[in-house]
Formats: structure tokens, sequence, C-alpha cells
């Protein structure tokens, strides 16, 4: 938890990155890396602070906004210690983007590896493929050159699983979006009902998704019944396909966001809900989903 004063001095400080101003830091690497997806998917997970814990789990353990807005954002993470005995350790992370030049700043203000800054720049190599370009800085404090090569060996090696990471959500999120918009341009109907075959023959095979009127819908029997609901979740989309239900409830892998599966209902934001799912109803002998009316 933050004091007051530290709160005071996060909220006074300049609201734009200073990008390539490094004095009193020493780079001790870079990393860059080419990613098919665009620049606005790139843009939006930068801005994205919500998605550090869940995201990357094996990065940070809990995260507790402290402010936001077009600007970037002020938070404060914790990040594992590797060890059951000791306690994770907190950071007070802020991150500074100019949304015009693609780039942005990443300094730590606090706790563990307080003073470092990454500098991010991303560049548009085509329509739907940028790069990263990433140099990381620490407090010049008189490393060895050996030192500072094995410390950006670390960042690098830690950048690139944050970015594999990244790149899964933002390329899912980007193929989520086109799908969307294909169907709704397109000129196909609404189907009123999808026959799924014999009912003990689909019941053998769950669970099992299944595409309905542009959306994926998750069908399985639980407590004696069919339960449907959908697997793209309404906050951006993330993927629910493969999650386990526990206790009634999916957690998004993206920023980890909880639905009861059978309202559809958010528990973590009451003005979320999961899609209106088709019903499975059984009808000589066969399973088929019915549109919701
Ligand atoms: S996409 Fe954010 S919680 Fe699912
Ligand atoms: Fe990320």
């Amino acid at each position: 938890m933050i004091s007051d004063s530290q709160r005071a001095m996060l909220a006074a400080r300049p609201r734009t990155p200073q990008f390539g101003a490094t004095e009193g830091l020493v780079k001790i690497g870079h990393y860059r890396r080419a990613m098919p997806v665009t620049m606005a998917r790139m843009m939006e997970n930068a801005l994205d602070w919500e998605h550090l814990p869940t995201l990357h789990a094996s990065s940070f353990s809990s995260i507790d906004l402290i402010d936001s807005g077009p600007w970037g954002w002020q938070a404060e993470a914790a990040v594992p210690s590797g060890s059951a005995e000791a306690p994770d350790r907190l950071q007070i992370i802020e991150l500074l983007v100019d949304t015009q030049k693609h780039h942005w700043v990443t300094t730590i203000l606090g706790g563990v590896a307080e003073g470092n800054q990454i500098h991010t720049q991303a560049v548009a190599l085509g329509k739907d493929e940028i790069e990263v370009q990433v140099d990381f800085f620490v407090p010049d404090t008189g490393l060895t050159d050996e030192q500072s090569r094995q410390y950006g060996q670390v960042m690098s090696t830690i950048y690139a699983q944050l970015y594999d990471e990244d790149e899964s959500m933002m390329a899912r999120r980007q193929q989520e979006m086109q799908a969307w918009a294909a169907f709704r341009k397109s000129k196909d109907g609404r189907e009123d009902a999808l026959d799924l075959g014999p009912v003990e023959e689909v019941r053998a095979a769950l669970p099992r998704i299944v595409p309905f009127n542009g959306g994926r819908f998750k069908l399985d029997w639980q407590d004696g019944a069919f339960v449907v609901f959908s697997v793209r979740c309404p906050h951006m989309l993330g993927p629910l396909d493969d999650e386990p239900v526990t206790d009634g409830v999916v957690a998004c892998p993206w920023h980890g966001y909880a639905f009861d599966v059978a309202s559809g209902a958010c528990r973590d934001h009451p003005g979320l809900k999961l899609e209106t799912p088709p019903t499975a109803v059984v009808e000589d002998g066969r399973l088929k989903l019915r549109a919701s009316n």
C-alpha cells in the first residue's frame, strides 16, 4: 500500500514520456521482435495495465492501479519472490506513452529494481506487422561490463516471454475482431436452430465448442443437464474455450474476469455479461441448439 506522500509524488510527475533521455542511467541490453499484429493492438496492449498478473503470471502476482489515462498508467505491482517462504516483492511501475510516436517509457519508481527504465519504440513493418525495439537501462551504480551484460541478458529473456504472451493475446484479439466484423458484414442470416446429432453421441464427445450465429459456445454436461455458454469474453474477446469451470465459474486468461456460466454474469464488473447462449433442446432423440429470443 503506497503512502500519501508517495501518492502525491506520483500525481505530480509529468505525463509525457522522456523517450531517449537517459541521464544517470546505463544501457544494459536491447531486445527487438517482429510480431504479426497491428499498431492499434500494440498501443492498446501498452496501455493495458490490467493483464499483467493474469497473462504474465510468472512475472507479476498482483497489480493495484494508482492512476491511468490516455497518457499511460501508474500501479503498484507484486513480483513473485520465487520461494514459498519469501513474500512477493512490491514495485511501483509507471508507463508513459506517446500514442502518436508509438513509443513508451516504463520506469520503476519504487521497490525492487527501483530506478530501472525500459524505453520501447514500436515500428510498423506493414499493415499487420510491427516490430518493437526495447532498450533496458539501470541507474549508473558502477556495474562491471560483465555484470551489465548478464543483467541485460536476464531482461531480454524476461521480455522474450512477456512478448510471447502478449503476441498470443494481441493476435488472437485481432483475429476475433476481424471474424466478428466479417460476420456482421456478411449476408448470412441468423439460424433458428442447429442440429448437432443423436443426443447420446453428442454427450459422449463433450465438451465441444460450437460456432453459432457468429458466436462461439461451449457445450458441456454438468449436474445432469447440458450447459451452453459463450467462450468469447465480453471484456476484450479473450478465449474462454479451454478454461476450467470451477463451482460454475469460468475465469478469463487475459485479465482474470470471472463469469457465472449459468447466468453469464460477471463477478468483477456487473455491467459485463457473456453473450446470451442458444438453448440446448432434445427433439426426437437429437440434440439441437435453438437461438434464444
Ligand atoms: S478479455 Fe479481459 S477479462 Fe477477458
Ligand atoms: Fe503484456
